[in-house]
C-alpha cells in the first residue's frame, strides 16, 4: 500500500518480515499439550534482594528515578532536539565514572570528536567516560558484552540499526528490535540502560509505542530550547513515583540543577495584574510557581484560548466557573496563562491560581496583600466550590518559606492549626478575598 489507510501519509508503512511459525512456540491457541504446567509461588515465598540503585550525583535525576538507576533496568527518556538530553547524559555518566563504576556512552548521532568538544565544556570529569561512536546494534552489544559496563547510555535509540532486519534506522521495526535486544541483554549482565528517544512535533516519542510498555521507566524532558528553565519528569516508572519532577538550568557550563526552583519562581514573580504564586505539589515535593494572565480584546471568533504549562481544559473550565460566579465575562476577550519560567503544572490544585490571575488581568487589580504577594491554591469544582486537595500543610510551609502572609486555599484543607492559610470555600468567596476592593467586573471587550 502507497499511502497508510490510518494517517493518510504516503510511504511511510515499513516492511516487516514475520518469523515462520512452528519452531519454539508450540499449540496456538493455549493448547500446550505436551508441556508440563509451572508452579505458580505465594509472592511471600518470592526472594526479593534490595538491590543497591547507582547514584548518578546529580540530585534532581535521581529523585526523578525514584532514588538512582535501578542496575539492569532500562530507561527511555525522550525530549525534543537541543533541548539537552546528550547533555544530561554526558553529565551523569561523567559523575557516575567518579564514583568507581564503570559506564559507556554510544553515540550514534555524533562523532567521537564532536562528544568530546561537548565534554570539555562540561568540565574534566565528563572526559573520563569511554565512548563508542557506532550504528551497528550488533557492534554495540559486543562492545557492552565485552567491557561489561554498569551503566550504558545510547544515544539515540533511533540511529542503532540491526543487520538482521532491512529497515532503516529509526523505522517502527528498527527501533523495536534495538530496544528488545538491548533489554534483554540489560537484564542478562545486570547493565542499567539508558536510551535516548527523540520526540516529535506533537511531543509524543517517537517510534512504537511499544516501546513504552517495554522499559522499565520513561523520562520525558521538556522546556523551551529558547528558554534556560529544563523540567524533567517520569512519564513511567516501575521503581518509583511518576510525580517527582526535577528542574534544570542550561548554563554555558552544561546544565545545573536548580535545588531550589520555588526561590527562583517567587524572585522573579512581581505583584501586578495577571500574576498569581501558585503553591503547587510536584510529587513529594512543594513549588511555588507563577502563574500568569492576560486578557485582551478579541478580534476573532471564538476568541482565543491560550495555555502555557496548564491544561487547555482545566482553563476552559476555570473560564466557565468564574463567569458564573461573580468573575468577569470573557466571552468576547482572548484569555493567555501561562507558568512563568516554562515548567508545566499538572495537578488539579492550579485551578483556583488560574482563576485568580485571569480575574485579576481582567479587571487590572493586582492580587496583593499590602504589597506582599499573596498566594493560593485550590482545585475548583463545577458548581463553583473549592474542592480538597492534598498536602495543605507542605504548600503552606512552603508559602510562609517566602513571606507568603496570605495564602487562599480550599477551607476543607485547613486545620486549625495551619499558619498563614485564608480559608475560602467558594470561587466567590476566593474573589472576594483575594481583592482588596470588590471587583468592578466590567467586559474585557
Ligand atoms: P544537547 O545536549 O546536544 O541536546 P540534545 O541531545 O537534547 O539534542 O544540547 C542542547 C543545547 O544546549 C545545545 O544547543 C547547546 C546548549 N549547551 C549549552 O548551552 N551549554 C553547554 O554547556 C552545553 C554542553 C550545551
Ligand atoms: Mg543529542
Amino acid at each position: 500500500m502507497g499511502r497508510c489507510p490510518g494517517c493518510g501519509e504516503w510511504n511511510t508503512l515499513q516492511e516487516e518480515p514475520v518469523e515462520p511459525p512452528g519452531r519454539g512456540r508450540e499449540g496456538r491457541g493455549g493448547r500446550s499439550a505436551s508441556r508440563e504446567p509451572a508452579k505458580p509461588v505465594p509472592l511471600s515465598d518470592v526472594e526479593a534482594p534490595a538491590v543497591d540503585r547507582l547514584r548518578t550525583g546529580s540530585g534532581e535525576l535521581d529523585r526523578v528515578l525514584g532514588g538512582g538507576i535501578v542496575p539492569g533496568s532500562i530507561v527511555l527518556m525522550g525530549g525534543s532536539p537541543g533541548i539537552g538530553k546528550s547533555t544530561l547524559m554526558s553529565a551523569a555518566l561523567a559523575r557516575v565514572q567518579k564514583s568507581g563504576r564503570s559506564s559507556l556512552y554510544v553515540s550514534g548521532e555524533e562523532s567521537a570528536a564532536q562528544i568530546r568538544l561537548r565534554a570539555e565544556r562540561l568540565g574534566p570529569l565528563a572526559l573520563a567516560v569511554p565512548v563508542l561512536a557506532e550504528t551497528s546494534l550488533e557492534t554495540v552489544i559486543a562492545t557492552i558484552e565485552a567491557e561489561r559496563p554498569e551503566v550504558c547510555v545510547i544515544d539515540s535509540v533511533q540511529t542503532l540499526h540491526s543487520e538482521a532486519l532491512t529497515g532503516a534506522a529509526g523505522s517502527v521495526g528498527q527501533v523495536r528490535e534495538v530496544a528488545a535486544r538491548l533489554e534483554r541483554l540489560a537484564r542478562a549482565l545486570g547493565t542499567a540502560v539508558i536510551l535516548v528517544g527523540h520526540v516529535t512535533k506533537d511531543g509524543t516519542l517517537a517510534g512504537p509505542r511499544v516501546l513504552e510498555h517495554a522499559v522499565d521507566c520513561v523520562l520525558q524532558f521538556e522546556g523551551e530550547p529558547q528558554r534556560t528553565y529544563r523540567t524533567l519528569r517520569a512519564l513511567k516508572n516501575r521503581f518509583g513515583s511518576t510525580n517527582e519532577i526535577g528542574v534544570f538550568e542550561m548554563r554555558s557550563g552544561g546544565l545545573t540543577e536548580v535545588a531550589d526552583p520555588s526561590e527562583r519562581f517567587v524572585r522573579e514573580a512581581e505583584p501586578v495584574p495577571g500574576s498569581c504564586l501558585l503553591c503547587a505539589m510536584e510529587g513529594s515535593r512543594p513549588l511555588l510557581v507563577e502563574v500568569q494572565a492576560l486578557v485582551a480584546p478579541s478580534d476573532v471568533v471564538p476568541p482565543r484560548r491560550i495555555a502555557n504549562g496548564v491544561d487547555r481544559n482545566r482553563l476552559s473550565l476555570v473560564l466557565a466557573v468564574l463567569a458564573r460566579n461573580g468573575g468577569p465575562l470573557l466571552g468576547s476577550a482572548d484569555v493567555f496563562v501561562s507558568v512563568a519560567g516554562g515548567v508545566r503544572i499538572e495537578e488539579p490544585g492550579a485551578d483556583l491560581a488560574i482563576a485568580l490571575a485571569v480575574a485579576s488581568a481582567a479587571t487590572g487589580s493586582p492580587l496583593s496583600s499590602a504589597g506582599a504577594p499573596a498566594g493560593c491554591f485550590g482545585e475548583i469544582g463545577l458548581t463553583g466550590e473549592l474542592r480538597y486537595v492534598a498536602h495543605a500543610e507542605r504548600r503552606l510551609e512552603e508559602a510562609a518559606r517566602f513571606g507568603l502572609e496570605r495564602v487562599l486555599a480550599p477551607a476543607r484543607t485547613i486545620e486549625s492549626h495551619m499558619q498563614g492559610a485564608v480559608a475560602v470555600s467558594t470561587v466567590r468567596e476566593a474573589l472576594a478575598a483575594a481583592f482588596e476592593e470588590p471587583l468592578h467586573v466590567k467586559r474585557a471587550a
